[in-house]
């Protein structure tokens, strides 16, 4: 299967500019040449663009950005849609999280096309389970998985959702800062969410075992959405919303190791990268690290 790097220089989900650099910090540190080395064919389809918006209003009068935000979902849409259907394997470079309200919802429709369950791996230091009423601080950036589950409605701001992400399919992994509606939502919906104390506790490598076995068994496609702030700031400083105590390297390395082996994973987002917020460039080159343990760079060989 080609690899396709889709750039989504998407930044109006946050308050804090930066994000539009991701896709072009990712190239400049190698990303596609990495995984060509490692025997992949790489297509770089450029970045995505959307047209300028007219502003739309709400009555949450903190929210910013919505007819952005509708017009990245219905492009990134269409992108990840037909990046499937054309057999590649799509990584979004972002750009901000509320791009993962379109290239979900694109890859759970092409999914239910092929008549396929798809799952969600969300590492993220956040739910990013925001209804647009619910959302204090108007960041759309914490909205897209109450969107891409059908748990919150989004009409008319965003397309109709064709194909819901079962909330018992998303599996939330690394969270340490969640809203007080977010908490109540995740829990009345279903959602399978391991905070940093479940991981402090039990490790990652169970709880992903469990996670994986299920898409194995219901041989589900995988789509992984992996915010930077999932991991410690300390190794991972290029990101607007970071939160101590994150996913060492060490955890980190293991979690795509473990992807890795399971052969499950059809699509990406990297997402949250803000090159601006960088220590030369020592988010980016880790994230590509992480991206090649990914698709198969290994220490030692392994028995099998
Ligand atoms: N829950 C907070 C908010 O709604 C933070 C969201 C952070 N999301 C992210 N994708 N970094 O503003
Ligand atoms: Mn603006
Ligand atoms: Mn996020
Ligand atoms: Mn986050």
């Amino acid at each position: 299967k080609p690899i396709l790097l889709y750039g989504a220089p998407v930044q109006e989900g946050s308050r804090v500019r930066g994000c539009l650099m991701g896709p072009d910090a990712y190239r400049t540190a190698n990303l596609a040449q990495m995984l060509e080395t490692l025997g992949y064919e790489v297509e770089d389809h450029g970045n995505l663009s959307i047209e300028e918006q007219k502003p739309l209003s709400h009555p949450n009068t903190q929210l910013h950005h919505l007819a952005e935000y509708g017009a990245w979902t219905r492009v990134l849409c269409e992108a990840a849609h037909t990046a499937l259907a054309i057999g590649g394997l799509p990584i979004f470079l972002g750009g901000d999280h509320s791009m993962a309200a379109g290239t979900i919802s694109g890859i759970a429709q092409q999914a239910a096309d092929a008549r396929q369950e798809q799952f969600v791996l969300w590492l993220d230091a956040h739910p990013d389970f925001h209804s647009l009423e619910s959302s204090e601080t108007g960041n759309l950036h914490g909205t897209p998985t109450a969107y891409f589950t059908g748990h919150a409605s989004f009409t008319p701001y965003l397309p109709a959702l064709k194909a819901p992400i079962k909330p018992g399919n998303l599996c939330m992994m690394g969270l340490r800062s969640v809203d007080p509606a977010e908490r109540t939502a995740l829990a009345e919906a279903g959602v399978v969410a391991h905070d940093m104390r479940s991981i402090d506790e039990h490790g990652i490598i169970a709880p992903l075992r469990t996670f994986l076995d299920r898409v194995k068994e219901a041989n589900g496609r995988l789509h992984l959405s992996f915010d930077v702030d999932f991991l410690d700031p300390g190794i991972a400083p290029a990101v607007g919303t970071t939160v101590p105590g994150g996913a060492t390297f060490r955890e980190a390395h293991l979690i795509m190791e473990m992807l890795h082996d399971s052969n499950l994973v059809t699509s990406i987002d990297l997402v949250e990268l803000n090159p601006f917020l960088d220590e030369r460039g020592k988010t980016a080159r880790l994230m590509v690290d992480l991206v090649g343990s990914l698709f198969g760079k290994r220490i030692l060989d392994r028995p099998t």
